[in-house]
């Protein structure tokens, strides 16, 4: 499925992304931001963004181990999930 239709940016693609991420660092906060860069991509018209955190927090390696997101980061993405 395309999440992010101006860069053409599927499910696929990011849940590899992260999954790559966290292999590569074990306590990496991982960001959209991150993503797109591991792509080879910048967002353009962010309106894919809330579909894009929510398959970013479906995939089980997003989280660092033992825990969520660290707090600052939850709270901005519950700010970025609102618009
Ligand atoms: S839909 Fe993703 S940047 Fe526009």
């Amino acid at each position: 499925m395309i999440v992010c239709s101006c860069l053409n940016i599927s499910d696929h693609d990011i849940r590899k992304a992260v999954d790559w991420m966290r292999a590569a660092d074990p306590d990496t906060v991982i960001t959209p931001g991150k993503v797109y860069h591991a792509l080879g991509k910048r967002a353009d018209c962010g309106g894919c963004m809330p579909l894009f955190l929510d398959t970013m927090r479906a995939r089980d390696s997003f989280a660092v181990a033992g825990g969520e997101a660290p707090p600052m980061l939850r709270n901005r993405l519950a700010r970025l999930a609102r618009g």
